[in-house]
C-alpha cells in the first residue's frame, strides 16, 4: 500500500523519462559531416514514489539509473517526458521555483570519500544547505546539525562536530553525507549506490537508517546494483535495463516470481540461504550493448537465453497486472 500526497497522488512521478548525450564528433567528423551520435542513457523510463515508500531502481553497470535519478532532480536537462514532485512540473521548473522544490529533493552519492569536501569541519558541510538557503540563525543552525546528525547515528553530535572528513570512517562519512541531506528535511531522498564503496560491516548500519526515514515518511528512490539489497529493504523494485525499465513490481513478487528474463538472470546469481531456492546460475552472453547503437526489437534480445525470432523486431511494453509487470513477449506465459 502506498500513501499519496494531499492531490491523491504519489510524491514523485515520472513519465517516459528520455535522457540523450551528444557523442563528440571530433574534427574529423564535423569536417566530413557526419550525423550527430547520441548515448541514449534513459529510453522512457516510468516510475513513481509515494511518501513513506522505498523504491529500488536496479540494474547492471551504464544502464541508466544515475542519468535517470539525476533527471529527476534536474541536475541533467531530459528530453522527453516527464517528472511531477507533488503536482508540480519539474523539467519546466523557472530557477527560482526549481531552487524551492530543491530543498523538498535530495540525492545523496555513492562515494563518501568524493562528496564532502575535505577542507570543512562537519559542522560545516552539514550546515551548508541551511546556509545556502538562508534559513535559521546560527544558533538554530547548530541545534538542526546536532539533530541531523543524531539522527543518522552518529551521537553524541559534539564528537563529530569538529572533525575534518579524514578524521572520520568510510561508513560516519556516508552517514555525514545522509545528514547534510536531512538537514533540510526533504520529503525526497534519492540515494545512488549509498553502500556499494563501504565495508559489509557497516552497510547494514546506513541501510537501517534509510529504512528508519522511510518508516517516518520520507519517499526514498534507493539506486543499486545488487538485488539482495533491494530485496530486503525496497517495498517496490523497478528492474532496468539499458535505458528502460524491463520489470517492476513489490519487492517480494520481483523476487519469489520475476517474470522478466533478465531479472531472472540477475536473481540467478544472487546467493541463498534456503538450498531450496537455489538455481543455476546463468551467465548472460555478450557484453552489456552499446547504448549508442541500441539493439532493434526488444533491446534484450542478444543476451536473452529464451529469444524468439519475433524479439527481433517486437519491442515490448511493460505488460501485466498494475502491482507487477514485465515487458517480455513472452512474460504471461512464465
Ligand atoms: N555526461 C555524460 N556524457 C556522455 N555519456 C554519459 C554521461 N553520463 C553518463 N553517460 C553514459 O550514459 C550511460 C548511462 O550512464 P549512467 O551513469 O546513468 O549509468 P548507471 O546505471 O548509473 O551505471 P553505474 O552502475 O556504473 O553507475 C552510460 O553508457 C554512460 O557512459
Ligand atoms: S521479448 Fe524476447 S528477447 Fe525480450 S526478454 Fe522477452 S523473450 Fe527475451
Ligand atoms: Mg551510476
Amino acid at each position: 500500500m502506498t500513501n499519496a500526497t494531499t492531490n491523491g497522488r504519489p510524491l514523485l512521478e515520472v513519465e517516459d523519462l528520455v535522457v540523450r548525450y551528444r557523442v563528440p564528433r571530433g574534427l574529423s567528423g564535423a569536417l566530413l559531416r557526419r550525423a550527430q551520435r547520441h548515448v541514449h542513457a534513459v529510453s522512457g523510463v516510468s516510475l513513481s514514489v509515494a511518501s513513506g515508500e522505498m523504491v529500488a531502481l536496479v540494474g547492471e553497470s551504464g544502464c541508466g539509473k544515475t542519468s535517470t535519478a539525476q533527471a529527476i532532480l534536474r541536475l541533467v536537462e531530459s528530453e522527453g517526458g516527464s517528472v511531477r514532485f507533488d503536482g508540480n512540473e519539474v523539467t519546466t521548473l523557472s530557477r527560482s521555483g526549481m531552487r524551492r522544490l530543491r530543498r523538498r529533493m535530495q540525492i545523496i552519492y555513492q562515494d563518501p570519500y568524493e562528496s564532502l569536501d575535505p577542507r570543512f569541519r562537519v559542522s560545516t558541510t552539514v550546515a551548508e544547505p541551511l546556509v545556502i538557503h538562508g534559513i535559521g540563525s546560527r544558533a538554530d543552525r547548530h541545534d538542526r546539525v546536532v539533530h541531523a546528525l543524531e539522527r543518522v547515528g552518529l551521537a553524541p553530535a559534539e564528537l563529530f562536530v569538529d572533525r575534518f572528513p579524514h578524521e572520520l570512517s568510510g561508513g560516519q562519512r556516508q552517514r555525514v553525507a545522509i545528514a547534510a541531506s536531512l538537514v533540510l528535511e526533504p520529503e525526497l531522498l534519492v540515494v545512488d549506490e549509498p553502500v556499494s564503496m563501504l565495508d559489509v560491516s557497516v552497510r547494514a548500519g546506513i541501510l537501517a537508517i534509510l529504512d528508519e526515514l522511510r518508516r517516518r515518511g520520507l519517499a526514498v528512490l534507493m539506486i543499486t546494483h545488487d538485488l539482495s539489497t533491494a530485496a530486503r529493504f525496497a517495498d517496490r523494485i523497478c528492474v532496468m535495463y539499458l535505458g528502460r525499465i524491463v520489470e517492476e513490481g513489490r519487492a517480494r513478487d520481483v523476487i519469489e516470481r520475476p517474470r522478466h528474463p533478465y531479472t531472472k538472470a540477475l536473481l540467478s546469481v544472487v546467493p541463498r540461504k534456503d538450498p531450496r531456492k537455489r538455481v543455476t546460475a546463468q551467465v548472460l552472453r555478450g557484453e552489456t550493448p552499446n547504448p549508442i547503437e541500441v539493439p532493434s526489437g526488444c533491446r534484450f534480445h542478444p543476451r536473452c537465453p529464451v529469444a524468439i525470432d519475433a524479439c527481433k523486431t517486437n519491442d515490448p511494453e511493460l505488460r501485466g497486472a498494475h502491482c507487477h509487470r514485465a515487458a517480455c513477449i513472452l512474460a504471461e506465459e512464465w
